[in-house]
């Protein structure tokens, strides 16, 4: 097919020779007044005298073309893409676009996709840009988009209001957009790895900030935070005495405890969707909530799960029990591990986490365990990650630090005694 933009092919140059000699022809005849009268020569010469013009400026970009043609030609040739008769792809359009370009190849039969994606690295470099991708567009068409786009160092922390209760904006991406996660999807179990300092405690802090400036406030009656900060306690602290959070502990004892009752709170909750035949706490909320009350969704937090499993063996068991069940009774757990490994993520805990994030990890095994795919282990540490939900996003989380934190929340803050010392789970709060 001819490129509608840069006729390159021989018949395209014939014409375009064919109007520029006509042109001069039609020019000397005009100035001779042979056919035309004076003013009339005059105009239809100067027109014509445009169109060769023209004729030219098309020519110049025919030959501009040409030269690209003829490197792109290079290019496939030397990395094999071409048919046993040696033909290679040819651009067919070339278009910008904010975050990069696109182009279209036309294949040559024998050609298919995968050549292509074998030498993406290849690719890269050759259009310099971070990210590619190849699809197939049919009529032996091959659309690349070429992202050449990057990611900021830092992107402060924003609230942008969501429609769905646990929808939590997380971060941007390259192009711009924001990444997120919505708990209230088949995805509602949120399991998030890294190396150390890789940006999980800052993603939690984001996630909880959110939670309580944007939806705790608008829905109080509909969400319950747990905080567990089994790393020590410094990370998580800041949150212990607002409103919201209705339970707060350092030691993995208190945080089986909490399990423990939200098992209980589980088996209660089905009982009561049976007797009442709701399907699940939405359908519960919506059809009884102001008769009966309204069921919070109780979400569970824990910043290093393995200190958990490995201390409490028992926990695992539990932990498997919420994951699978709790989505139909309203149990959320989100839970970072600096651990990626196949004892802390087992089979049990990847199949029934949806949503899972991977910062930076070590190795191509750990990025394997975590997202099922290489290249975490490619992620380049303060908050770059790779988001796994229905399909796989590269962003950067947000950043928020302590001093925004406080001043955010400050108005959220009841000044009661410590929630560690209480029986995570059973001061009001996980109760139906
Ligand atoms: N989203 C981010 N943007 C920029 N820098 C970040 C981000 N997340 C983390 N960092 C940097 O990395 C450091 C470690 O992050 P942290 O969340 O404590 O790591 P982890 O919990 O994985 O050990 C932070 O103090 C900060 O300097
Ligand atoms: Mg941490």
């Amino acid at each position: 097919m001819a490129n509608p933009f840069f006729p390159t092919n021989k018949n395209d140059k014939e014409k375009l020779h064919a109007i520029t000699t006509a042109s001069a022809i039609l020019l000397a005849s005009g100035s001779l007044g042979i056919i035309f009268t004076k003013e009339l020569t005059i105009s239809i010469a100067s027109l014509l005298g445009g169109i060769a013009f023209m004729g030219y400026d098309i020519y110049t970009s025919v030959s501009k073309n040409k030269s690209e043609d003829k490197t792109t030609d290079k290019f496939f040739k030397s990395f094999k893409i071409q048919n046993d008769n040696e033909m290679v792809p040819k651009i067919i359009d070339k278009k910008e676009h904010e975050n990069g370009f696109n182009i279209v190849f036309h294949m040559p039969l024998g050609i298919t996709t995968k050549a292509f994606e074998k030498n993406i690295q290849a690719f890269r470099e050759k259009y310099n840009c971070n990210d590619i991708r190849f699809e197939y567009i049919g009529n032996q068409k091959i659309l690349m988009k070429a992202i050449t786009s990057k990611l900021e160092d830092i992107y402060p922390f924003e609230i942008i209001p969501t429609d769905e209760i646990l929808k939590i904006p997380l971060g941007r991406t390259k192009e711009g957009k924001i990444a997120m996660v919505n708990l209230m999807d088949t995805e509602c179990m949120l399991l998030i790895a890294g190396g150390t300092g890789s940006g999980k405690t800052v993603c939690l802090l984001v996630i909880i900030t959110y939670l309580i400036l944007e939806k705790c406030k608008k829905y109080p009656y509909f969400i319950n935070l747990h905080l567990n900060d089994l790393k020590g306690g410094s990370g998580l602290n800041r949150f212990e005495f607002c409103k919201y959070v209705k339970s707060y502990s350092t030691k993995p004892q208190d945080t089986l405890k909490l399990l423990q009752n939200a098992l209980t709170i589980l088996a209660e909750r089905r009982k009561l969707f049976n007797e009442l035949r709701v399907y699940d706490i939405e359908e519960y909320n919506k059809k009884y909530g102001k008769i009966r009350g309204y069921l919070p969704y109780e979400i569970i937090i824990i910043d290093e799960y393995a200190q958990l499993t490995c201390r409490i063996k028992e926990s695992k068991e539990i932990m498997h029990d919420l994951a699978s069940l709790g989505r139909s009774f309203g149990i959320r757990l989100i839970i970072t591990t600096q651990r990626p490994t196949v004892e802390v993520i087992d089979g049990n805990i990847k199949n029934n986490f949806g949503a899972r994030i991977c910062f930076a990890v070590q190795s191509q095994v750990d990025s394997k365990t975590v997202l099922d795919t290489t290249g975490g282990e490619k992620l380049t540490g303060n908050g770059h990650g790779i988001l796994s939900v229905a399909k796989k996003i590269e962003f950067r989380n947000f950043y928020i630090d302590t001093e925004q934190i406080e001043k955010l929340i400050k108005n959220t803050i009841e000044y009661k005694t410590s929630k560690e010392n209480n029986t995570p789970g059973t001061e009001g709060c996980m109760k139906i």
